[in-house]
């Protein structure tokens, strides 16, 4: 057990450049409540969430990345987490469907910055929140349903992107996209790595989960009640709640390098920072 420890810990891990899309939480407030962690009662700091948001975004650049950014609507606070407004691969744009009205125009303000960016976008029939339940792992697509992506639309993905995607339910409401409950630390690998929280998942899932991710991390529940599985990596340094410390750990058992940024204020919200991160996917 030692042994294999050490030896991982020795592995080289690279980054690679990406390219990511942000809304400053310029409009941000809790104003209505679709999941457990939204309360309207208690006070937002705006401030704070933009401040929060500005060291995220820096962190970044910093990196070497590049960021692109949507301008925020008012009315729309949750239009900050902008994972949920589309998923973007080899360049082909899935726009998201939102589950409730709250959020639905956002699903079109999305398209239409991608639209205006130059990008093949596709106007989804099924109700899907984007990168906040499809994630794209090597060459195949998880997809979560239970709460707010129907299944329906994973058919609809697969067919227009011409991937496999894997479907997997999740039953906790506290867990209600997938990003919440599994990150992906290097989907790049030879044998790509994520992180979950088990909990999260139906027990069929969990099942399809062992058996496609043997060696993946197991995260514990500080780590998921942190919103530390709401992680963005660049295949070498993760991003994460700092609250997250036993999967920090475990990343860094595993030679990548742990982040920690606050994203306290906009947890608030229900997000952490890949809630906060759409990746674009060129046409390669
Ligand atoms: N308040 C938002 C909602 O409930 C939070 C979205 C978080 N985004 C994510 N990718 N998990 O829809």
């Amino acid at each position: 057990m030692t042994e294999t420890l050490a030896q991982t810990a020795t592995v080289e891990r690279t980054s690679t450049p990406r390219r990511y899309l942000m809304c400053r939480p310029e409009h941000y407030t809790v104003s209505y409540e679709i999941n457990p962690w939204m309360d309207v009662t208690r006070f937002t700091d705006r401030d704070l969430a933009v401040q929060q948001w500005e060291t995220l975004y820096r962190t970044y650049l910093d990196w070497g990345h590049t960021v692109d950014l949507i301008d925020p609507i008012p009315g729309l606070p949750d239009m900050v987490y902008a994972a949920n407004g589309a998923t973007v691969v080899d360049g082909v744009v899935y726009s998201a469907q939102f589950r409730y009205a709250e959020r639905a125009p956002e699903g079109p303000a999305y398209e239409q910055w991608f639209a205006d960016a130059g990008f093949t976008t596709h106007t989804a029939r099924e109700v899907n929140e984007g990168e906040g339940d499809i994630l794209l792992v090597g060459d195949v697509f998880l997809a979560g349903h239970g709460f707010r992506t129907d299944r329906s639309s994973h058919g609809e993905l697969a067919s227009l992107v011409g991937r496999e995607v894997v479907s997997l339910e999740l039953v906790d409401p506290h867990y209600y996209h997938l990003d919440t409950a599994l990150a992906v630390i290097d989907g790049d690998a030879e044998q790509p790595l994520v992180a979950y929280f088990p909990p999260a998942f139906s027990e069929e899932s969990r099942r399809v989960l062992e058996e496609m991710y043997p060696d993946a991390i197991i995260a514990t529940e500080r780590d998921a009640v942190a919103l530390g599985l709401n992680a963005v990596s660049d295949g070498r340094r993760v991003v994460l709640a700092p609250g997250a410390t036993d999967l920090a750990e475990a990343l860094r058992d595993r030679g990548f390098e742990p982040f920690a940024v606050d994203t306290s204020e906009l947890l608030k919200g229900g997000g952490g920072a890949k809630c906060c991160t759409l990746e674009i996917r060129d046409a390669r």
